[in-house]
């Protein structure tokens, strides 16, 4: 077999059989086969797509090339969630502790944030003394006393991704759905859940900025799940405004605290845009999971575990049995670490918020030292952004919009300009758009 030969096969539109992707991922992750030709093969993937039995065979090569997790020890359905990146998605530290109050198995791996988008990993380890670092032995223990574990992904899981993303990343083939959807599959595949729930985000501040786009990644995804013999279902949900009105990571923790007190249900006020997508998904992976009757029931048992406390209990036993200090649930501006600056972003001119761009704020948030631009950056735990005006509120001229948090001011007047771009503001109010968009 020659790679020259497969490539000619997939740029011509061929479908490459399951010996010749072996020949091709394997070949890459031996070194046998050059960045070159793997460059050019991804190249015709781009233009010519894959079949779905390619994209499934792609995916289960991939997790094939490293480490496997062996979730089978641990009793139950174990599930994971996983979200193409947003701002201010603070869900994963919401729904982990109502899923495993619910009685399911959350044995999750997460990543770091990149660029204008966070990382759980990130957010977590701003709570002092958390470990992110549990061994395999410590992480499966956890998930058998307490329900729940997250930890960071090892460099062992899905080596062919890394080396292939990092090419794809310099030539120009990252945006290719078949490649999309395996590179992530891959790393949730062999991560070792039963259950695989996707979260796809659409619009400015997301991966994906057409609908169309991100049905089709949704749908490809779900498909390779099924066909590895998962458990897997997307919703696709909106990411035009960030989803928490706290940007950064003490701050997301600080905000997921506060979205877990009971006290947050009580009454008939509103429920904040990143509940309503963390009740939607919990209700969706309870219904998948066998427990619940009805998404609707599995969405009530969702409510019903955040007024009774016991999702706030399971966060905080889940603190502690990583190494944190359980008090930060009570006192969180006495425990999470805070700016020393403050300063409000105030609006020039009188009206509606029209738009507030994800992406945008994400990026001033990064420039306060929230984020990284490349991936050995040190990030800022106390650095952020919050947001005290959102899509549909009415503004004064004068009227603080948002409040920037840094330690740091060396960028802030980028990161000021950069929250003028992402602030219109008209007379007429605007059209409510829905969060979740569309399901698979
Ligand atoms: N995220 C991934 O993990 N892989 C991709 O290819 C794109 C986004």
């Amino acid at each position: 077999m020659r790679a020259n030969d497969l490539i000619a096969k997939k740029r011509d539109g061929q479908a490459l059989t399951e010996e010749e992707l072996a020949y091709l991922i394997g070949g890459y992750v031996n070194d046998k086969i050059p960045d070159y030709q793997v460059a050019a093969w991804a190249m015709a993937v781009y233009f010519q797509g894959m079949t779905a039995e390619e994209r499934a065979i792609l995916t289960k090569l991939m997790v094939q090339s490293g480490e496997q997790i062996d979730l089978a020890s641990i009793e139950g359905l174990k599930v994971d969630k996983h979200s193409t990146g947003g701002v201010g998605d603070v869900t994963t530290l919401i729904l982990a502790p109502i899923l495993a109050a619910m009685g399911l198995k959350v044995a999750k791996m997460s990543g770091r944030g990149l660029g204008h988008t966070g990382g759980t990993i990130d957010k977590l380890e701003s709570i002092p003394g958390f470990r992110v670092d549990l061994t395999r032995a410590e992480f499966i223990e956890q998930v058998k006393r307490s329900g729940l574990a997250l930890v960071g992904q090892t460099g062992q899981l899905v080596p062919a991704d890394k080396k292939l993303y990092a090419l794809r990343d310099v030539t120009a083939t990252v945006e290719s759905i078949p490649l999309i959807a395996s590179s992530i599959m891959s790393k949730k595949i062999a991560a070792g859940s039963d259950l695989i729930m996707l979260d796809v985000k659409v619009g400015h501040g997301a991966f994906m900025k057409t609908f169309e786009e991100a049905e089709e990644l949704a749908q490809v995804m779900v498909e390779i799940g099924k066909q590895l013999g998962r458990r897997t279902a997307a919703v696709i949900t909106s990411m035009d405004q960030p989803l928490g009105s706290m940007i950064g990571n003490a701050l997301e923790v600080r905000e997921a605290i506060a979205l877990l007190q009971p006290r947050a249900y009580e009454g008939s006020s509103a429920i904040s845009p990143a509940m309503v997508v963390t009740i939607e998904l919990a209700g969706r992976m309870a219904y998948l999971a066998g427990q619940s009757t009805s998404i609707d029931v599995g969405k009530k048992e969702a409510l019903d575990h955040l007024r009774s406390g016991r999702a706030l209990a399971v966060f905080r036993q889940w603190i502690e049995d990583q190494g944190g200090n359980g008090a930060v649930v009570d006192e969180p501006e006495k425990y999470l670490p805070r700016a020393t600056e403050k300063e409000f972003f105030l609006a020039n001119q009188s009206g509606y918020v029209q738009r507030l761009e994800a992406l945008a704020v994400g990026r001033a948030a990064s420039l306060l030292g929230a984020g990284r631009e490349k991936k050995d950056d040190t990030i800022d735990m106390a650095a952020g952004i919050v947001l005290l005006k959102r899509i549909g509120d009415q503004v004064e001229v004068g009227d603080a919009l948002a409040e920037l948090h840094y330690n740091n001011g060396e960028h802030r007047e980028e990161a000021l300009a950069l929250l003028r771009e992402a602030y219109y503001i008209a007379e007429e109010t605007p059209a409510r758009e829905p969060l979740l968009l569309g399901e698979v």
